[in-house]
């Protein structure tokens, strides 16, 4: 079942009723001012840090769902009847309803009596502030006389404080109205140098800033005394809850339309600059009143989304294909690398799931979100990198995240992963072979944000890999510490206590718990690392780092297999998790996929195999889950992962994250189909008719699909946020597609599935665009790939670049300055 469609012409989901299985959302703003908007117009707003510079409330986990945020109403100033355009918080019937999320704006369209509106909510680039622009039409025979309320309440800035510390916070509150304008103080007199404001683009009628005065004592958001009455008292609110709510009034003749734009607004004052004049307590409004006039143009808003449009049709343009499946297309062209774009913002701190309290930016988070945007926006990526590099620690290890607000590492979420490291070569791997440029390796970066600490970024990169040989186990593996890519399987923590924190309870000491999935990591890490050193001429760092890359390939072989796949780890004391020994949890997804990406037994068969495993015992038509069987019961010595009920996130779900790891697996071995399969079972647009099943968005990964052994196998969980979006991004165009590029040039190695017989790309790589056509020659093989997997499978590659047959399938990098090189491969 669905609840709305693509247009994928104007590059939105159309959302064609409002009571969607939960919230479907989309994000506004992408430099410092952000906001979550729900199909009703839910969500909230905030100031760089979801936590610390919230501007209005939010209520998670509610009843009913999704209740505000951004607060619309319509009256009919004939009859008293009113209602939300975006249906929610009176529920009252739409007709026509439609909310179109597209790239960084939603237009929310519906009519009831006659009446039609189109809201258009977005952030204007640069700006911050957000609009919602909502256009009246009046399809009635006769005049209608309407009201318009807008309403936001204020959060008190510190997300956390304002839901916990009452006793203070309904005391802080404070705001003051200007022309017509509501600015929300609280702290403003003491500490703070910012405000928000709350103003409309048409003079108003009236306003209320008490939230009790606006709603009426014990009433809600779905039926506002002050709406139901038609008129705003003008209220002050002195404590307790501020909201700023105006009233905008307007005569439509038949058939006329006005635009009236809400804009809620954040801005900043210089400490001496704060008041005006200087020694009153009169807040300095001059800045955002500049801003106010500005929006009190219509047409400004038109102007804005043009210029968000535009933005967005340059960065897609990085990479855009025709394959004619729509699945692909449509999540490759747009949506793939919109949430990459997203997910590199706001790492994992606010969605509908993520509640932007908890969580900073996380330190392997960051460094695999790159991977999914770094062609759209290399400078953003570069300047990340120095950014996430700062915050490593002097002995190679990592905070395991850091806050955006003060970019510095956080203790307080624990630390101690030790597969942190190494994620940051394979973020500035990504970043050298897109752009080709190498001399971010030679700036100087600090440790641990110490100002004079600074060493050039090569020399982290050392060290990531220096932390890893410095904490290897019995069997040569790398010590797990308190757990790796997944965070759950936590074999040093043995936690009892109920409540406790696995990220951050004492791991117990003297354990020699090994990870075979962080030795495959490092595989793939210390050969980057050896080609980077390579680039710069340090012979004696890239032999160091092979070398080490094929000790630890040995120890894998030694001791990672299990016989018929990859383990996934030795415990505190040395018995084997992922082993075909155990009663539960005998196989992991995680290695299967990673040795594969790292080279590891692909001579020998055993990534085949694994790869046969993997489709036999995790794969499910929802994709593949995590690992099986899955933990019926807590296991002390495994840690969060058994504390899960089965089927749910890290204890056997479908963690779509990893999916594409075997996607990669099945295009390195060769199968096209094996690889596409996976990739359309977690694809949310061809999942789109199961919106019933699925629930979570369908243009959008989520992270987790409950797994078989879930009693709702199939429906998703925590959209957006996650790491799933970046390496979906990689799986599907640089190994199922294979535009890959490569430190000396863009290669072009496809491995199609037997369905298709040709696709086409354009790829902007280092200032020149390619354009790329591939072919099978009727009868033609399946595989552009490497020698060994073209001469397994008999096909003929034959490259040519504007006209001229090269060898191999790395285009060489053409002069600087050539716009465009075309590339034809034909499959023979
Ligand atoms: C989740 C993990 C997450 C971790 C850290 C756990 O509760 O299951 O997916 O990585 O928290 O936030
Ligand atoms: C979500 C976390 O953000 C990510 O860092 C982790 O790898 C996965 N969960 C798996 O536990």
């Amino acid at each position: 079942m669905r609840y709305g469609h693509f247009d994928d012409e104007r590059r939105e989901y159309v959302v064609t009723r409002p009571d969607t299985p939960l919230p479907w959302i989309n994000y506004l703003g992408s430099e410092d001012y952000f906001a979550l908007v729900s199909n009703t117009a839910g969500g909230y707003s905030f100031f760089r840090d979801a936590r610390l510079r919230r501007l209005i409330r939010y209520r998670y986990n509610n009843a009913p769902l999704d209740v505000g945020g951004r607060f619309l109403y319509v009256r009919d100033d004939d009859t008293g009847d009113y209602w939300n355009p975006g249906w929610q918080p009176t529920q009252r019937e739409l007709e026509d309803y439609t909310c179109r999320h597209g790239l960084g704006y939603t237009v929310i369209a519906a009519a009831r009596g006659g009446i039609r509106t189109e809201t258009t909510y977005l952030v204007p680039p640069g700006e911050t502030l957000e609009v919602w622009r909502t256009r009246v039409t009046n399809d009635r025979p006769i005049a209608a006389r309407l009201s318009l309320f807008g309403a936001v309440e204020f959060c008190l800035w510190d997300a956390q404080d304002d839901a916990t510390n009452f006793q203070r916070n309904l005391s802080t509150g404070e705001v003051r109205v200007e022309d017509g304008v509501v600015y929300h103080l609280t702290e403003y007199r003491e500490r703070r140098d910012h405000f928000a404001w709350f103003a409309c683009s048409v003079p108003v009628a009236g306003f209320d800033t008490s939230r009790e005065a606006f709603l009426g004592a014990y009433r809600g958001w779905d039926r506002p005394l002050a709406v139901e009455g038609g008129r705003l008292s003008g209220s002050i609110a002195h404590g307790w809850q501020p909201v700023g709510a105006l009233h905008a009034t307007l005569v439509l003749e038949p058939g006329e339309s006005r635009d009236v734009a809400f804009v809620l607004g954040y801005t900043e004052n210089p400490a001496d600059d704060k008041f005006d004049p200087t020694d009153s307590d009169r807040p300095n409004t001059a800045r955002a009143r500049a801003l106010i006039e500005r929006y009190r143009e219509p047409g400004q808003t038109d102007e804005d989304l043009a210029a968000l449009q535009a933005t967005w049709t340059d960065r897609l343009a990085g990479l855009q294909v025709t394959t004619g499946d729509p699945h692909v297309d449509r999540m490759v062209n747009i949506w793939n690398p919109y949430q990459c774009m997203v997910t590199f913002n706001l790492s994992r701190s606010a969605s509908m799931f993520e509640s932007g309290i908890g969580r900073g930016m996380g330190f392997r988070d960051s460094n695999q979100d790159l991977l999914g945007f770094v062609h759209m926006i290399p400078e953003r990526a570069r300047a990340r990198i120095l950014d996430i590099a700062a915050t490593q620690l002097p002995d190679g290890g990592a905070y395991h995240q850091y806050q955006p607000l003060t970019k510095r590492g956080n203790h307080d979420v624990g630390s101690g992963f030790n597969d942190d490291p190494a994620w940051l070569v394979l973020g500035v791997a990504a970043y050298l072979k897109e752009t080709g440029d190498r001399a971010i390796l030679d700036v100087p970066v600090p440790w641990d944000n110490e100002e004079g600490s600074q060493t050039p970024l090569h020399d982290h990169l050392r060290r990531c890999i220096d932390f890893t040989l410095g904490r290897l186990g019995p069997h040569g593996l790398p010590l797990i510490g308190r757990a790796d890519w997944n965070d759950c399987l936590n074999l040093n923590v043995f936690s009892d206590r109920p409540g406790e924190s696995f990220q951050t309870a004492p791991n117990r000491p003297g354990g020699v718990a090994e990870s075979v999935f962080i030795a495959g990591l490092f595989v793939l890490a210390a050969r980057e690392a050896s080609a980077i050193a390579r680039l710069r001429g340090d012979e004696t760092e890239a032999s160091r780092c092979a070398a080490a890359a094929t000790a630890m390939t040995g120890s894998i072989e030694a001791h990672g297999w299990d016989g018929a796949w990859y383990r996934r780890a030795y415990d505190h004391v040395g018995n084997l998790v992922g082993s075909a020994e155990n009663d539960e949890g005998q196989i992991f997804i995680e290695p299967q996929g990673m040795m594969a990406m790292a080279g590891v037994g692909l001579g020998d068969g055993r990534t085949r195999t694994a790869i046969a495993s993997v489709r036999e015992r995790l794969a499910t038509p929802h994709g593949i889950m995590l690992q099986q069987p899955a933990y019926a019961t807590y296991h002390l010595e495994l840690g969060e992962i058994s504390s899960y009920p089965p089927g749910y996130k890290e204890n056997a779900g479908v963690f779509c994250h990893t999916n594409p790891w075997l996607m990669i697996a099945e295009a390195i071995t060769g199968n096209g189909d094996g690889a596409l399969d996976y990739y359309l079972r977690i694809n949310p647009s061809a999942r789109e008719a199961i919106s019933d099943v699925h629930r979570c968005e369908p243009y959008v990964y989520a992270q987790m699909i409950a797994g078989r052994d879930a009693p709702t196998h199939g429906e998703a969980k925590n959209s957006w946020l996650t790491g799933t979006a970046a390496w979906n991004m990689v799986a599907i165009s640089q190994w199922i597609l294979g535009i890959r590029p490569e430190h000396d040039g863009l290669r072009v190695e496809p491995v199609l599935p037997e369905s298709w017989t040709s696709f086409r790309a354009t790829r902007r790589f280092r200032g020149t665009t390619y354009d790329i056509d591939v072919r099978r020659e009727p009868g033609g093989g399946t595989v552009g790939g490497s020698d060994d997997l073209v001469s397994e499978r008999g096909p003929r590659v034959e490259v040519v670049v504007d006209g001229r047959p090269i060898e191999g399938t790395r285009i060489p990098l053409p002069g600087s300055g050539t716009p465009l090189v075309r590339v034809e491969v034909r499959l023979a």
